[in-house]
């Protein structure tokens, strides 16, 4: 197994002291990241099937910017985003619904009318205000570009990086794999008290799976060959990383709800690929591992796409203050063509459900002794290099 990534970043060059757990508790430490890295970056928003339409809208809160976007599909398909926030007095232009479809948006204080491409197109008595033309008032914009059907934004109108840029290497090595063929299926959101990097670094690794997830997942992950669920293989770019997770126990006995899933559904208990690997770009499972379950794409700084052959999670992991993160998950499957692949598929969807509060609740036990600063360190190891790399990268943008 590799111990360090195969694109030659070595343990030297990130590092093999314990790193220090102050950024994951210091209330300066987050809001430095927050006007350091989280201002000046893309983001990753929604996925284009949240407003597939033209004249389709939808409202999504940044909660790190403490702001909302309100994202618009033009008449031509392109896609538009905007801060929520009326150019009069500050009101929030959109209240509720937060998504469907219309042409224009009116603000609920005094009545002003906004298009899809936000432009202030109506003032109700225009007249009483002095030296006043409406297109100095339209909507404020933000950037906002695509990727495999990912929404992301960037909070500068005119940013220096575009969007395919920054993503850069990461983007021609996973590419055209199964995301776009995939639909979302289910979503969860939580508010946990954990610092984002904590909590993301549950999701940065596999170490933890034999021990944290013997009564969900272990069985079908942890085989005799690879007893501590060893990677097979990282890559670490300059911001981002991918780490290849492992699984196909072939002593495993399924049960029977796990006999179905391995026919019919997906994910960790899916349908043997064979060595078929000829669909997936080749940044996924570089390594072309026969055992691969799927790779965890960490697209900096707060968004995870687990990939799959065929089904995709995503995080996102939203820091509000030092300890405290608000996280959403989606899930992405190919839609269910047989009664079969459906119940399957739910299986996979409530098992991931049942995982992740595995996670949730040992984070915030971590957290809470963070927090106390009595150990102050954490030593890691040569399967947590994602997670080196990670810290060590926050530390350079806030240089
Ligand atoms: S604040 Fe929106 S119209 Fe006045
Ligand atoms: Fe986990």
């Amino acid at each position: 197994m590799p111990s360090s990534s195969d694109n030659g970043y070595s343990l030297e060059e990130l590092g093999t002291n314990p790193v220090p757990t102050f950024p994951c508790v210091d209330p300066g430490y987050f809001l430095a990241e927050k006007e350091k890295i989280f201002k000046r970056v893309w983001l990753n928003l929604c996925h284009e099937t949240d407003l597939p339409n033209p004249g389709d809208f939808l409202v999504k809160s940044a909660p790190t910017l403490g702001i909302e976007v309100l994202l618009t599909r033009l008449e031509g398909g392109e896609l538009r985003a905007f801060y929520n926030i009326c150019t009069h007095r500050n009101n929030k232009v959109i209240r509720s619904p937060k998504s469907g479809n219309a042409r224009t948006f009116s603000c609920g204080f005094h009545g002003w009318v906004f298009n899809s491409q936000g432009e202030l197109i109506q003032v109700p008595d225009e007249d009483e205000f002095v030296n006043f033309k409406k297109c100095s008032f339209g909507l404020r914009p933000l950037a906002i570009d695509t990727w495999e059907n990912f929404v992301f934004v960037h909070p500068e109108e005119a940013p220096e990086v575009s969007l395919q840029d920054w993503l850069g290497e990461i983007s021609v090595d996973v590419s055209g794999g199964p995301l776009k063929k995939l639909r979302p299926t289910a979503k969860f959101h939580a508010i946990v008290e954990v610092n984002w990097k904590v909590f993301s670094d549950a999701f940065c690794e596999a170490y933890h799976v034999g021990t944290l997830h013997k009564r969900s997942v272990a069985g079908s992950f942890i085989s005799r060959e690879n007893p501590f669920c060893h990677h097979g293989g990282t890559r670490i770019y300059e911001n981002h990383s991918i780490l290849s997770v492992l699984g196909g126990n072939p002593d495993h006995q399924p049960t029977n709800a796990e006999k179905l899933v391995g026919e019919f559904g997906g994910g960790s208990y899916g349908k043997g690929l064979n060595g078929a690997f000829d669909h997936l770009p080749p940044g996924l499972n570089r390594a072309r591992h026969d055992s691969w379950n799927f790779d965890i794409v960490n697209i900096f700084p707060n968004f995870a796409v687990h990939i799959g052959a065929d089904f995709a999670y995503t995080y996102n992991f939203w820091p509000i203050s030092a300890a405290k993160t608000v996280w959403d998950v989606s899930i992405y499957q190919e839609p269910a063509k047989t009664l079969s692949e459906e119940v399957a598929q739910n299986y996979m969807r409530v098992l991931l459900r049942d995982t992740l509060r595995e996670d949730v609740n040992t984070t915030e036990a971590s957290q809470q002794n963070m927090n106390s600063g009595v150990v102050g360190t954490m030593p890691l190891s040569k399967q947590e290099i994602v997670l080196r790399h990670r810290y060590k990268v926050v530390e350079r943008w806030l240089k």
